[in-house]
């Protein structure tokens, strides 16, 4: 009865110490994941018309649309400034700090379409 006890109360610390360490690996995930850029959100703001700061209805997917539009780009080319120079100019809105987590977005959407 005793030793019952004892052995439960094992495998309850197991559990918890496996459940602290998946939190752990998820919050480092989350972390790596952050400081790269997430394609997913950079999708999202890909179609977002209040982009950055938009004066216009206009968004990024409407004149790049399709699934993955930019297949065909290199990644040598200097990708950061096409995207300000996209912003600014048809989107009407403000050229974003390269190292704003919406840059490293977008960039990252981008450049995981290509091969
Ligand atoms: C009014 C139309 C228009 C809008 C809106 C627009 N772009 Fe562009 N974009 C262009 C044109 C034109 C080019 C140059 C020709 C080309 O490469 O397709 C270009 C080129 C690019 C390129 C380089 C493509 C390559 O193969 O070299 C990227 C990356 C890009 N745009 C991203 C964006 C992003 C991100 C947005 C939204 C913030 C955006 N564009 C909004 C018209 C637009």
């Amino acid at each position: 009865m005793w030793k019952e006890k004892k052995e439960n109360k094992k495998i309850v610390m197991k559990q918890k110490k496996l459940f602290l360490v998946c939190v752990f690996m998820l919050a480092i995930s989350t972390t790596c994941y952050a400081s790269e850029g997430n394609p997913e959100n950079g999708k999202k703001l890909f179609s977002d018309p209040k982009l950055s700061g938009s004066q216009n209805d206009t968004a990024c997917i409407k004149c790049h649309p399709g699934k993955d539009p930019f297949k065909s780009i290199s990644k040598d080319r200097p990708i950061n400034k096409i995207i300000n120079m996209c912003i600014t100019k048809p989107l009407a809105g403000n050229a974003l700090e390269n190292d704003s987590q919406e840059m490293k977005d977008l960039r990252s959407y981008i450049l995981s379409q290509s091969k």
